[in-house]
């Protein structure tokens, strides 16, 4: 069940989300349908992916954009920093972001939701501080869904 069609609030989206992952599919293509939907649901996204924790590191599962470095360990980076934190982390410059990991150098905004014992969901933008409370509150919720289907 997946449908490429244009949705007119985050609501909406998120409403599909919810109803999409009751299914039995596997989690890599969960993931992959994921990391598909929200690169094109949001506006100047560059990359949009998920890296999953493994020991002490995270490797890249599935994404939409451009290859990209395939293993980040914890407290590195953006994503093995905000993965370490427990908490998002949202960056309006990666130049000035210690550690930054750069895979594509038109990134310039980034956005990286953990969630715990799972990995992470990394979105990057060409354009400063793309990202705001708005993309912070509907990309933790997905990734509460996610952990919803994870964990049942
Ligand atoms: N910039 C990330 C690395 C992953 S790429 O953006 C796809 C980081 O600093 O962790």
């Amino acid at each position: 069940m997946i449908s490429n069609f244009e949705f007119t609030s985050d609501e909406e989206f998120l409403g599909f989300i919810d109803t999409y992952l009751q299914s039995d599919d596997k989690l890599v293509s969960d993931l992959a349908n994921l990391s598909s939907l929200i690169f094109h649901y949001l506006d100047d996204v560059s990359w949009c992916g998920f890296y999953l924790l493994d020991n002490d590191e995270l490797y890249l599962g599935p994404f939409q954009g451009k290859a990209a470095c395939t293993k980040i360990k914890i407290g590195k980076g953006v994503c093995g920093s905000a993965y370490k934190r427990g908490e998002t982390l949202i960056v309006d410059d990666v130049n000035t972001f210690p550690g930054h990991i750069a895979c594509d150098s038109a990134s310039k905004s980034e956005i990286v939701i953990p969630l715990e014992g799972f990995g992470v969901l990394d979105i990057d933008s060409t354009s400063y501080s793309r990202f705001r409370e708005k993309e912070k509150s509907l990309l933790e919720n997905v990734m509460n869904l996610l952990s919803k289907k994870i964990n049942s």
